[in-house]
């Protein structure tokens, strides 16, 4: 079979170019690529839907408008001007030829696959009769897959069609700057070492909060629900992230193996372990089941049977229609062995803590204990607070599409590792507790207490990232 090994792919097609991720995500980052001079292939959009060039360049127009803007017009009629289009049935041979020709010359072609994953197997398979597989990449999106079974049977598809090294997984998690700084910052500083494992972490959390509900997609929702959507693939790319063994050389393959060895040990999940949750009025959303018990919350504990982590709780939480828009980790230390000061005891703070703000901002903090001035032995926790956010930062997409098509998978998931985690969830996937209702803009059901109770309470992310002098979490 042809490898692509890593030579710059000469095509970008996008199956599903009308479809809600490109509007939003992908049209603005062909513009930024544009905007930094890198766009140098073309891009040929594919749908079923019937429209005229004119009018799919009106559409990246109006989306790279809304998000994000348009401050450079030069930009956007480079971009615009390597746009063209080819509408068809993707079960349709004739739509494949058309792409053929809509091709010309190019000989290494990237597909991304931006589509309904109940597509995939068709489009893989038109992509690999009508010879447009050879030499090419294939880029899929999450979710790869809605349990075990269906991940490896897509894998099989895929492989059938392509070598493992010009397939390229998405989770855009990956892609992000604050994300790829959890690699960097544990691995790159030797004062953390010593203490990341389980003689001095108490328990570590990780909430995705949004304050937003599924927005019109309601019919995918209902297939996902929260667990599948971002639990699986978001938040355990992060776990592997903080978790992992170091990587025993300089290469990504090393960091794939110690990522898949991350899920690998994680315990497999039982129902108790987990609380669902469904936002008021979720049912009455278009495309949703009047009784839907999908989860449009979810709050997990979960362990790591490992050398490093055996004994300590990861708790990890996200959800729809909460109070904040924020992704944030904080590694809970456990307190100092003796309490020599008064003030020290447990309720009066948590012991010291590590807090990675991921998004909306990206920031480092450490929660350190600090005598207050006067006689007294008494003192307040507070943050050493680290921001370092730089405008123009490429995006994920923008990342992670530019990789995909020069045949760098560093940030891409491998599929031992896609399997993994579904191995760690699917005990849960159909056995689990019934959804709990939730008011909009609080966070989630409050029986979500009761499952991190043993080891505190959750930290709700706060807008922005100001500096603050303790961590609570009490307010619902
Ligand atoms: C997507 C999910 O993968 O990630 C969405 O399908 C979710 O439901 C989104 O909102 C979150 O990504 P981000 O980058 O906006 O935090």
């Amino acid at each position: 079979m042809p490898n692509s090994g890593s030579v710059h792919s000469d095509a970008l097609v996008i199956f599903g170019v009308t479809g809600d991720l490109v509007h939003k995500k992908v049209f603005p980052a062909l513009y930024s690529m544009a905007k930094r001079g890198v766009l140098k292939v073309p891009v040929i959009g594919v749908a079923s839907s019937k429209l005229s060039l004119a009018q799919l360049c009106e559409r990246a127009t109006v989306s790279i408008k809304e998000f994000g803007g348009i401050d450079d017009p030069k930009a956007l009629q480079h971009f615009l001007s390597r746009l063209s289009y080819v509408s068809g049935n993707y079960n349709d041979p004739g739509t494949f030829e058309a792409l053929k020709n809509a091709l010309g010359d190019a000989k290494r072609p990237a597909h991304y696959l931006a589509i309904p994953p109940s597509l995939f197997e068709t489009m893989i398979k038109g992509l690999g009769f009508s010879g447009l597989a050879d030499q090419a990449r294939v880029i899929v999106e999450k979710p790869f897959g809605r349990d075990l079974a269906s991940a490896r049977e897509l894998n099989r598809i895929a492989r059938s069609v392509f070598p493992e090294n010009s397939i390229f997984r998405i989770d855009h998690y990956l892609g992000k700057e604050a994300i790829m700084n959890i690699l960097y910052f544990r691995f790159a500083n030797s004062f953390l070492e010593p203490i990341w494992n389980r003689n001095y972490v108490a328990s570590v959390q990780i909430t995705l909060s949004e304050k937003f509900g599924v927005e019109g997609r309601g019919a995918f929702y209902e297939t996902a629900g929260c667990l599948r959507d971002v639990i699986q693939n978001h938040l355990f790319q992060i776990v592997a992230l903080l978790a992992m063994e170091p990587p025993a050389y300089r290469g990504y393959g090393a960091v794939h193996g110690k990522t898949a060895d991350v899920f690998h040990a994680m315990r497999p999940l039982k129902p108790e372990d987990m609380v669902r949750g469904q936002y008021a009025d979720y049912r009455n959303e278009p495309g949703v089941d009047q009784n839907s018990d999908v989860e449009t919350y979810c709050a997990l504990r979960l362990f790591i049977d490992s050398w490093r982590w055996e004994g300590v709780p990861w708790y990890l939480r996200s959800g729809k229609y909460l109070a904040e828009t924020a992704c944030e980790v904080i590694v809970q230390l456990k307190p100092p062995p003796q309490r020599l000061f008064a003030d020290s005891t447990p309720t009066d703070g948590p012991a010291n803590y590590l807090r990675f703000r991921l998004s909306p901002s990206s920031a480092l903090a450490l929660a350190t204990r600090v005598k207050r001035p006067g006689k007294e032995f008494v003192g307040d926790q507070r943050e050493l607070f680290l921001s370092d956010e730089r405008p123009g930062e490429e995006t994920p997409y923008e990342r992670l599409l530019g990789d995909a098509m020069a045949g760098n998978g560093a940030l891409f998931i491998r599929q031992d590792a896609v399997e993994a985690a579904w191995a760690v969830v699917e005990p849960v996937l159909n056995k689990h507790p019934p959804v709990f209702p939730y008011p909009h803009h609080g966070w989630g059901p409050v029986q979500a207490d009761a499952l991190i109770a043993d080891d505190g309470c959750w930290h709700n992310p706060k807008p922005g990232h100001a500096l603050k002098n303790t961590v609570d979490s009490k307010t619902r």
